[in-house]
């Protein structure tokens, strides 16, 4: 991601979920708007909405392909979040596809939870991003409650002990929304440039730009707003630009 963001000169993460309602080729349409919008990006996000009616080894390993012919990392934002046997086999899927990172959910712990996702990508040398306070509404219910540690006997806030495992796992990212700034720059506090914080919700969420950046957003991950754009090349320009110069205003 680094070297993608140093070479694009964008922090931009298009998230390529939804095409214009009356697209007829799903598959044809998404692979347009990632033609147009690639100079502007760093990186593609995939979730479900290609999945499941395209199939990973069909359609969804055609816009990989494309994305790396674009020199373009692809994260699958899957969220894994099962037992650890079926986790390492959902992860393996998504790396044999050609994925280079995959999302996951931290509330399944390590021991024969997440132990064996980070494994695998260590192996195949993929990332793991972990959720740490995702971007919707309710997020506080579960990333947002008090939490008792057993260990320390303290009690603190669930996203500020997902941000330490962060850490502590060495994950290759933490997922922050955008929508919640204050987050970040808590987060950011505990992560400072060791783990990079993804931050979705930009645009039709309601997060903005500067106040995602200026709190410690590392990566801006945006969908709708650039790909359901009349010209999605001038949405994405538009955020990369706005997003400049990103990373080096964060202040405690
Ligand atoms: P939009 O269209 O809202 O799309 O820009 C955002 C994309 O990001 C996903 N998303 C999240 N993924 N943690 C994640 O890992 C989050 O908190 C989060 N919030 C949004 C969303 O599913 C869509 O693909």
């Amino acid at each position: 991601m680094n070297e993608s963001e140093r070479k694009s000169e964008s922090n931009i993460v298009l998230a390529l979920d939804s095409v214009p309602s009356g697209s007829k080729n799903l598959l044809s349409k998404g692979l347009e708007i990632l033609r147009r919008v690639h100079p502007y990006i760093c990186a593609v996000k995939l979730n479900r909405h290609f999945l499941l009616p395209l199939g990973l080894y069909d359609g969804v390993k055609r816009i990989v392909e494309e994305a790396h012919s674009l020199n373009l990392p692809v994260i699958m934002d899957c969220k894994i979040n099962d037992i650890g046997y079926t986790n390492r086999v959902i992860a393996e899927n998504y790396f044999n596809a050609g994925f280079d990172a995959v999302t996951a959910n931290p509330f399944v712990g390590w021991e024969d939870g997440l132990q064996p996702v980070f494994e695998v990508a260590e192996k195949m040398n993929r990332g793991v991003i972990l959720l740490v306070y995702m971007s919707h509404r309710a997020s506080w219910e579960g990333y947002g409650q008090t939490i008792y540690d057993s260990e320390t006997g303290e009690k603190k806030l669930q996203y500020i002990a997902f941000a330490e495992k962060a850490l502590a796992w060495k994950a290759d990212g933490a997922v922050v929304g955008g929508t919640y700034p204050e987050k970040i720059r808590e987060v950011y506090e505990i992560l400072k440039e060791k783990v990079p914080i993804y931050s979705p919700g930009i645009g039709v969420q309601g997060g903005e730009v500067k106040a995602a950046v200026l709190s410690g957003a590392r990566y801006l991950i945006i969908g709708r707003a650039i790909t359901l754009a009349e010209r999605p090349e001038e949405a994405a320009k538009f955020y990369r630009d706005a997003a400049k110069p990103h990373g080096d205003l964060v202040s405690s």
